[in-house]
């Protein structure tokens, strides 16, 4: 598994060029914090000037389309993807299954065409509340990302990271304990090993997601498996996000 922490940024459906400035601000202070690995992912429109303006971070796309070209009007291929710069993209986040009725046999097919153009890949998984509160979350985790995950792990073991991001946690203020978070990250962890082995296992890094915020994010970043964070609203200004970065040192 790659060692350093990886600390991703999603920016939602948020930012103009005036946000640049926030990019770039970031990039400063990353190449002062080598010990952690930080990635933006902005709206599609800002990817190309991100990409331009950064050095050190990695810049990324928050969808693709499942097919290489043709007739989708508004639609971004993962081609189209890396070809704007991006070199990894967020798939399976729970507002695009939510809200655009993903399913995980397309979450499926879009990182398969994903790895295919060369992008790496941060698969997102998590319950609802009511999953949670049934007491069947990490079943119904465990079986969203058996669905999702690559047909050909062989190509994506090195391209893949997976967040978990419980869809309650999201945007709310409201985070799992560090004991629940552990364990879902074990089950996983078990999961990746029961499918691929150890080794191959090793090689995926579990993001957690969630209202992670400067104030609480040396807390969450130190549960065991946790491999980093996937930030949303805290990611929108440079001095949140690198309170994150800072705490992941
Ligand atoms: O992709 C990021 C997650 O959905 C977390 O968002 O940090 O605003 O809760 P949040």
């Amino acid at each position: 598994m790659a060692d350093r922490p990886y600390i991703v940024g999603n920016w939602k459906m948020n930012g103009t060029r005036a946000m640049l400035s926030e990019a770039r601000a970031i990039d400063r202070s990353a190449q002062r914090l080598m010990k952690v690995e930080v990635a933006l992912a902005p709206p599609f429109t800002l990817i190309h000037a991100v990409h331009r303006e950064v050095e050190q971070i990695g810049v990324g796309a928050q969808d693709c389309h499942s097919g290489p070209d043709g007739a989708n009007t508004g639609d971004i291929s993962a081609a189209m993807v890396a070809d704007s710069g991006a070199k990894f993209v967020i798939l399976g986040h729970s507002e695009r299954r939510q809200d655009h009725g993903e399913s995980n046999a397309l979450v499926q097919s879009k990182i398969n065409a994903a790895i295919e153009a060369g992008l790496r890949v941060i698969l997102c998984c998590g319950e609802t509340e009511e999953t949670r509160d049934s007491g069947d979350a990490e079943n119904y985790v465990c079986n969203q990302l058996k669905e999702s995950l690559p047909s050909d792990f062989n190509k994506a073991e090195e391209a893949l990271t997976i967040a978990y991001e419980p869809i309650w946690a999201i945007g709310t203020g409201r985070t799992p304990t560090v004991d629940d978070i552990e364990s879902m990250h074990k089950a996983i962890r078990s999961l990746l090993i029961s499918l691929y082995g150890a080794e191959q296992a090793a090689e995926v890094r579990i993001l957690y997601g969630g209202s992670v915020k400067p104030e609480n994010a040396k807390e969450l970043l130190s549960a065991a498996e946790v491999g980093g964070a996937l930030v949303g609203g805290a990611s929108l200004t440079a001095e949140s996000f690198l309170g994150i970065v800072i705490a992941a040192a």
